[in-house]
Order: structure tokens, then C-alpha cells, then sequence
């Protein structure tokens, strides 16, 4: 009996120190975050910075390959001044410096950043900054011809992210250019450990992955008057450059492949009105491509890969199964393109009234209703 109680006690403690950290993490997340990646770093680097990767030789083989990436948008100049924001042991740091006048390493965990002067002692163009404030009030403003961040605020929940991008935005020179990774939704299969739909919102998970959206990027440049310049898909993740623009020059049209959109017009050209529970029931609907993307049916296509989709939903309107049927594209279909496809459903035991919800799915990134709103209905009618 007693036991009983201690355990239940006990039980309540842990419950209250767990919310206890959770709202430590709110109210001082830097403190907190930086412990978290402190104990990281102290453990083991590599694999804190790269998961699976623990090798030296391969850590710094990713080192090179991101900064590769970076070349790739962004022609280096000697005479820069470069942020690295997040910068860790200095993966991509020490690969960066030689190629320009002077880098800033800034980070908020110091074991990282005693990592990082150790691994880079004879680099002297190195200087490394201890970040303490969510303003980053340790970084001058006005200072930097380009800002990268690579692995880092896919660790920030959302807003956090969207404030230090903020922040960001103020040490960078105008003119200045910045480079971003952001993990896309492909995570969620490569990495599901390392995705949780709580830690969009959630500061006291850093160890996790947010992922991100083509659109949602778009917004966060846009927010902080940054002109994307390149957006790029690559193994997972999405690579972003961009340029700090004041002035009218803030309102020029987007480069591609922000201006790109992907929509369709379905309309549903035979589907029966009754459907008797225990069979199956397929319509045919014509698709149009009204966007500007072309839809693929290769399914190793990891950025545009679109298929036909229907949901179910009940009577009232709320979504029973998400995913319900799908249908491949029998060929690649450009804008403007139309075809006539049918799809086929499962079976449904319970009798009532349904709508199917009809839209092009591009899979493992969106419905197109997440983008644009609209989905076609098409109301049935489950008999015996
Ligand atoms: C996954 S590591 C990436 C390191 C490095 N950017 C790279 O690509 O090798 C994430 C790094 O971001 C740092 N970090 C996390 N949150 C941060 C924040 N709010 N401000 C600055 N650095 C942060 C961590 O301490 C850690 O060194």
C-alpha cells in the first residue's frame, strides 16, 4: 500500500520535472538549447551533426559536398565577409575560408565551437562567436556579404526559426546573399525518428527535424525582404539561396521555381450516384493541368511525382480516410495538358452517405488542396 503510493508519487514527480523542462524550454530555450547540443558535441560530434555518420573522413567528405552545394548557387568572392550560422565543429567552416577574406562561426553550444577552433587553429581567418540571444545581439548588423546555415533551423520550431531568420536578415549587408537548408518532407520516410508532427511548434524537442514546404520557404524569405535567387531539391532536403533586396527592386517578380504552381481542374465525368456496400466503385474524372509544373509518374521522381487521389469523407463533411484510392498517370502530364482517368475505391461495409474528395496528390510532399484550397466533391451514396 505504501509502495503503491511512493510509486504513484513518484510517478508525479517525474510528470512534473518532465513539464518542468518542457516549460524551461519555453521560457529559456537558448540556455536549454545549448545544453542539448553542449552534451551532443561532448559525446559524439559527428554523429550530433550528421546522423549515421561517424566517420572522420566521410564527416568531412559532407563537408566539402555542402559547400559544393552552396558553389552551385552562390559565385564566392575573396573579398567576403561569411556567416556561418550553426556552425558546429565547423564542418563546412573550415572548407569556406579559404575561398574568402574572413568567416564568423557562431553557434550557440560551446563545446561545438572549442571543437571547431581546434579543428581550425591554423586557419587564422576564423573567428568564432558564442550566440547568448534569440537578436543575436552578439553578430554586428550590416556586416555580411553571405549568410549560410546549413542543418540548423530545421532544429528551431517554426516560429524561432522565422525570428532568427529575422535576425538574420539584419546582419546581412544589403545586396548580401544567403544560403538555407531545410529538410522537406521527404524525412518523414528517409528519417522518421527524427520527425514528429509536435515539434513544428514544440522549442523542447531540438533534437528533431521540422520539415518544410516549397510555399512555406517562400513565405519565410519573402517575410524578411529576401529575393529568392535558386530553390533546389536535393537528397532530401531543399537548398535556398537568396539576396537581401530594399526598395522596389524587394518587389521583382519571383525566379522559377517560386512562380511555379501546381493545379488542376478535376471534373468527375461518370461515377454512379448509388454504390452497394461490399463492392468496389470506380468513376472517371477529367484532369487538367491548370499549373505550371509538369506532373511525373516516375515514382523515383522525388520533387514531382503526382498521382490521382481520393479521400473519404462522412456526410458532415469530415475526413474518414486520407488516403483512400489512388491512381497513377498513365504518361507525364505537362500545363495545360487533360486526360481522362479513372480510379477505383475499396469496398465500404457501412451503409450512409459519402463524398469522395477528388484531388492530384504529390506524393510524399502535398495534396494540392494544401495549396490551393479547392478539392472536387463527389457525393455517393452507400446502399445494401
Ligand atoms: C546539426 S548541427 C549542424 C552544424 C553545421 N551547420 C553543419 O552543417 O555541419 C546544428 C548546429 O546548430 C547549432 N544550433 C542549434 N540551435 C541554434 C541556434 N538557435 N542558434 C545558433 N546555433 C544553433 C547547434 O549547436 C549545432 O552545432
Amino acid at each position: 500500500m505504501w509502495s503503491m503510493n511512493l510509486s504513484k508519487y513518484s510517478y508525479g514527480l517525474d510528470v512534473c520535472r518532465s513539464l518542468f523542462h518542457r516549460l524551461l524550454a519555453q521560457i529559456a530555450p537558448l540556455h536549454y538549447l545549448a545544453g542539448f547540443w553542449d552534451e551532443l558535441a561532448a559525446t559524439d560530434p559527428n554523429q550530433a551533426i550528421l546522423t549515421g555518420v561517424t566517420d572522420d573522413q566521410e564527416f568531412l567528405k559532407s563537408g566539402r559536398c555542402s559547400l559544393g552545394f552552396l558553389e552551385n548557387h552562390i559565385v564566392l568572392d575573396s573579398t567576403w565577409h561569411v556567416l556561418d550560422y550553426g556552425c558546429g565543429t565547423g564542418r563546412v567552416t573550415r572548407f569556406i575560408a579559404p575561398k574568402v577574406r574572413r568567416v564568423t562561426a557562431a553557434d550557440i553550444s560551446g563545446t561545438m565551437l572549442s571543437l571547431l577552433k581546434q579543428e581550425t587553429k591554423h586557419i587564422s581567418t576564423i573567428t568564432a562567436v558564442r550566440i547568448r540571444s534569440r537578436s543575436l545581439k552578439e553578430l554586428p548588423d550590416n556586416e555580411y556579404d553571405l549568410i549560410f546555415s546549413m542543418l540548423v533551423l530545421q532544429h528551431l520550431n517554426k516560429t524561432n526559426a522565422s525570428k532568427t531568420l529575422f535576425h538574420l536578415g539584419h546582419k546581412l549587408k544589403t545586396g548580401g546573399y544567403m544560403f538555407l537548408q531545410f529538410p522537406s518532407a521527404d524525412y518523414k520516410r528517409t528519417f522518421p525518428e527524427l520527425y514528429d508532427r509536435m515539434s513544428e511548434t514544440d522549442a523542447s524537442q531540438p533534437g528533431l527535424a521540422r520539415l518544410y514546404y516549397p510555399h512555406e520557404i517562400e513565405m519565410l524569405l519573402h517575410d524578411n525582404q529576401l529575393c529568392p535567387l535558386k530553390f533546389e531539391y536535393r537528397d532530401g532536403d531543399y537548398y535556398v539561396s537568396a539576396r537581401k533586396v530594399v526598395g522596389p527592386d524587394a518587389l521583382k517578380p519571383l525566379p522559377p521555381p517560386f512562380q511555379e504552381r501546381y493545379a488542376a481542374d478535376i471534373a468527375v465525368m461518370s461515377g454512379a450516384s448509388s454504390w452497394p456496400t461490399g463492392q468496389k466503385y470506380s468513376l472517371t474524372c477529367r484532369l487538367r493541368n491548370i499549373g505550371n509544373m509538369s506532373w511525373r509518374n516516375d515514382e523515383t521522381d522525388l520533387v514531382n511525382y503526382v498521382q490521382l487521389g481520393v479521400s473519404l469523407a462522412a456526410d458532415d463533411g469530415h475526413i474518414i480516410i486520407r488516403d483512400f484510392a489512388r491512381q497513377a498517370l498513365p504518361t507525364v502530364l505537362g500545363p495545360d495538358a487533360e486526360i481522362t482517368l479513372s480510379i477505383t475505391c475499396p469496398a465500404i461495409t457501412e451503409k450512409g452517405r459519402y463524398f469522395l474528395l477528388i484531388d492530384m496528390v504529390n506524393e510524399r510532399h502535398f495534396w494540392f488542396h494544401d495549396l490551393a484550397g479547392t478539392v472536387c466533391r463527389h457525393a455517393v451514396e452507400v446502399i445494401s
